[in-house]
């Protein structure tokens, strides 16, 4: 049985040390003043000696006199405790803490894992087709070294930083490894961007990622949502239009296998945006979650590529490696790096040296690439199979887009059918539709959801696939 904890109070000597009575006068005064409710559990002698310094039995024969006082009571084997007050003296009033003010919490969509159900939107990859294996063989040569690592790097673990920005460089991206800030996931580099803006006003695609919208509104940010249609593209005089109206400072943008539509940007259209961005003095922060998931070791050009330094980019492991271990990164120009990394450090000090150093160990193994190519043959096959599924399956008027790289493409519905009634109607056989009205900025302009078919093996996303098409002919 574990002891209560016990209380502590300040014991003035009269001498150079302490002695019984001045223990005695001690608690005397504390009960008296309310400081040790009945039932207090006073500290055990030994305690209360080593702590005053007091010969032996001092405490002891303080806690005696105190009990024949009627102040305590000793009980067998649990401690010495402040007695019931006697007739007539009040108990102190017990004394409740006010609540924690605080905000509401946003509202966040359900956790993706849904337990039991058929979830056909998740942006997760098949934890089959991840390296799990190669990284635990990673994670021993690690924990081999000798020592543990005992002080971190806040900016990241130094191999890992040097990883990266050479496997940025080879790709055109001209950063050096003090450029790079590890990150809890590409989600806190989000976050540390947003903490460190001037700005009051920040844009973003409509739809868009709903973790980052929220993150923006939920940390004082307005928005201001530049309108994507994954089947025309981008309407690069509206944007302008509604860039010059709401002048926001920064711009948020996933430029390839956008999340949640699956787009990725024409070179046209990265010129133009960098155009625009310019002439508004629109900063940017790309979210390059998908360049490098796409078949043949191929990559699609960057924005920190063509708009250089300024562009903040931002990407992750956590899809492609593992996604508990949560490593993604920031990269800067210098200039502001200490700004972003200020920000990282009021946060978490530093992220988990262990993550870190198993990623960093498996990069410099050579492992990334081959499981990259390895993955993207498997998510190829799995999205031509998708994409023959839906064609076999869907009803006329139903339409999606055909990103042919990342994990995920846009299933729009045929004008008239209502997203909510599809949802309701698949969940009742167990597929479960990502709530999605958090994505838009304002209004939504698209009817339909996310398809995310690297999750599933083909035949189980097919199995879903046919229970939608059921709902929406049904609903037709
Ligand atoms: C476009 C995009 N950016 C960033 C993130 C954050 O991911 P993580 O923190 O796991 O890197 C996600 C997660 O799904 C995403 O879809």
């Amino acid at each position: 049985m574990s002891r209560a904890p016990y209380v502590s109070f300040r014991v003035t000597p009269t001498g150079r040390r302490a002695n019984a009575a001045d223990i005695v006068a001690a608690v005397e005064r504390e009960i008296a003043a309310g400081g040790l409710p009945t039932g207090s559990r006073l500290p055990p002698v030994r305690v209360l000696e080593q702590q005053l310094g007091l010969s032996k039995n001092t405490a002891q024969v303080a806690y005696d006199e105190l009990g024949a006082r009627g102040l305590v009571e000793t009980r067998a084997r649990e401690g010495v405790f402040v007695a019931a007050p006697m007739v007539g003296i009040a108990a102190a009033a017990p004394v409740t803490s006010p609540p924690l003010p605080i905000v509401r919490p946003p509202a966040l969509m359900k956790p993706e894992n849904h337990r039991g159900g058929l979830a056909i939107g998740t942006v997760f990859i098949d934890p089959e087709l991840l390296p799990s294996e190669k990284l635990a063989e990673c994670a021993r040569a690690v924990l081999k070294q000798p020592g543990l690592a005992t002080l971190y790097d806040p900016q990241g673990f130094a191999p890992l930083r040097e990883q990266i920005a050479t496997r940025l460089n080879a790709r055109g991206i001209d950063c050096e490894p003090d450029e790079v800030i590890v990150t809890t996931g590409s989600q806190q580099a989000l976050d540390i961007v947003a903490r460190s803006l001037e700005i009051r006003r920040v844009a973003l695609e409509t739809p868009v990622y709903a973790y980052a919208k929220l993150l923006f509104e939920t940390l004082g940010l307005a928005t201001t949502g530049l309108r994507l249609d994954p089947f025309d593209g981008i309407d690069l005089a509206a944007w302008d239009r509604a860039l010059a109206t709401a002048r926001p400072g920064m711009l948020y943008t996933i430029t390839s296998f956008h999340n949640p539509t699956g787009y990725s940007y024409t070179t046209r259209e990265l010129l133009g945006v960098l155009e625009l961005c310019a002439r508004h003095g629109v900063a940017i922060v790309e979210d390059d979650w998908g360049s490098d998931m796409l078949s043949g070791s191929e990559y699609r050009p960057m924005l920190r590529v063509l708009g250089g330094r300024n562009v903040v980019y931002v990407n992750s492991f956590t899809k492609k490696l593992l996604p508990s271990l949560r490593v993604g990164f920031a990269v800067a120009d210098r200039a502001i790096v200490p700004s972003l990394l200020a920000m990282k450090r009021l946060a978490t000090l530093g992220n988990v040296w262990l993550s870190e150093a198993v990623v960093a160990e498996f990069l410099a193994r050579g492992y990334y690439d081959g499981h990259l190519a390895q993955l993207q043959r498997e998510l190829d096959a799995r999205y031509a199979a998708c994409l023959t599924a839906l064609a076999e399956l869907m009803p006329p008027g139903v339409r999606w887009t055909t990103p042919g790289g990342g994990p995920t493409l846009w299933l729009e519905l045929p004008r008239g059918v209502a997203v909510e009634a599809v949802v309701a109607a698949v969940a009742r056989h167990g597929v479960i539709i990502d709530e999605r009205s958090a994505a838009f900025v304002g209004e939504p302009h698209l009817t339909g959801f996310r398809i995310g078919y690297a999750a599933h093996p083909p035949e189980t996303l097919a199995r879903g696939l046919a229970i939608v098409a059921d709902a929406i002919r049904a609903l037709m």
